[in-house]
């Protein structure tokens, strides 16, 4: 069996985080997002790997490389336009040729394993299954309609939702997927979309088991669900604990976890937490409270007298100084810098 990752969505919604770098290298506890799907994957014995990414994301191929330290091999695939997932399958049938494959979005999020979905292929010889979770807002999401047990619709966004069972980022599928995706028209939104396919491998009498998941599941799309994610994984990994990496020195701080540092970071006089990662490189000192927020690579926060919660601050970022506010929320994009007036004196 191969796997299949999806990366080469724009991330506009992630602006401006995804301008440097593409969402799915984006951290959550400290970790890129499609380092996650490559794990699901190992975790299951699939170590024959595709990732789709649009040309400009060489980062991802850079940053993952062969596959060699996970112990998998990866191809890349390029996807010039963004044509939807469908066509991603599509273009990576060469990759794929008639194997079985389970096709993840590098977006999602998934706190379960996928055995459940392995397992359902294997005891029900299924031509393909889909992960079903349910969610609020169905109208966002492919929504499927289950009727005795068995699949039989599944609709793109619909108005109307038969049900709050989405079809989230991870399904398996077997060859006669590519029939399918090869015979579709675009979509309302010009994209080619696989839950047509999957709705027209129903309508051929092909069976699609269906498994759900109870577990968390969130697709990293907006700055919200970013640090949603972060909560969700700071808890997995660390409790209720403080994580240090190599070379950082915490000194003086009030730390209330998860809260995760990564190397190389200096952090002074601080009170941190809940639900803090922290990257490599940053300097803080001074801060009264930073609560439930992300700091990416060699951020700067310095001598900040309000708490500071659901926050995001870029690569090389800067901030200083104290405001009228006792509580605030800071988005701010990679090596963009705010000095704020310090206590009593001119700001600038
Ligand atoms: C895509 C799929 C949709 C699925 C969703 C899961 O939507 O088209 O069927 O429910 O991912 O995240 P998109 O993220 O393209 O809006």
């Amino acid at each position: 069996m191969k796997g299949l990752i999806l990366c080469a969505g724009r991330g506009t919604r992630l602006h401006p985080f995804s301008y440097s770098q593409p969402k799915t290298l984006l951290p959550v506890a400290n970790q890129p997002v499609l380092f996650y799907c490559i794990r699901k994957l190992i975790e299951v014995g699939v170590r024959d790997i595709g990732i789709v990414i649009h040309p400009s994301q060489v980062q991802i191929s850079e940053f993952v490389g062969d596959g060699s330290r996970f112990g998998a091999t990866i191809t890349y695939i390029e996807q010039e336009s963004p044509l939807g997932i469908a066509h991603a399958v599509n273009i990576s049938r060469p990759f794929l040729q008639d194997e079985p494959f389970i096709l993840l979005l590098g977006d999602n999020l998934l706190m379960d394993s996928l055995h459940n979905l392995v397992r359902r292929f294997q005891d029900n010889r299924a031509d393909g299954v889909v992960m079903l979770s349910e969610v609020d807002k169905p109208q966002d999401y492919g929504i499927a309609e289950v009727h005795e047990g068995r699949l039989v619709s599944v609709v793109e966004k619909p108005v109307v939702p038969k049900s709050n069972l989405a079809v989230i980022g991870a399904y398996l599928f077997t060859k006669p997927i590519f029939e399918a995706v090869d015979s579709l028209s675009p979509s309302a939104r010009g994209e080619y979309e696989i839950t047509d396919a999957i709705q027209t491998m129903i309508d051929h009498g092909y069976f699609i088991a269906h498994t759900k998941t109870n577990g968390k599941y969130t697709d990293v799309g907006t700055i919200e669900r970013w640090l949603e994610a972060n909560r969700w994984m700071l808890t997995r990994e660390l409790g209720e604990t403080l994580g240090v990496g190599d070379g950082s020195v915490v000194q003086n701080c009030e730390i209330v976890g998860p809260v995760l540092i990564g190397n190389g970071c200096h952090i002074e006089n601080c009170r941190l937490g809940p639900y803090v990662s922290i990257q490599d490189g940053v300097r803080l000192s001074n801060c009264a409270h930073i609560e439930n927020s992300i700091l990416l690579e060699n951020s700067t926060i310095h001598d900040v007298d309000w708490r500071m919660k659901d926050s995001v601050f870029g690569r090389s970022s800067f901030l200083q100084g104290s405001c009228n506010k006792k509580t605030g929320m800071v988005i701010l994009s990679d090596k963009s810098a705010i000095q704020l007036p310090s206590k009593g004196g001119d700001g600038t």
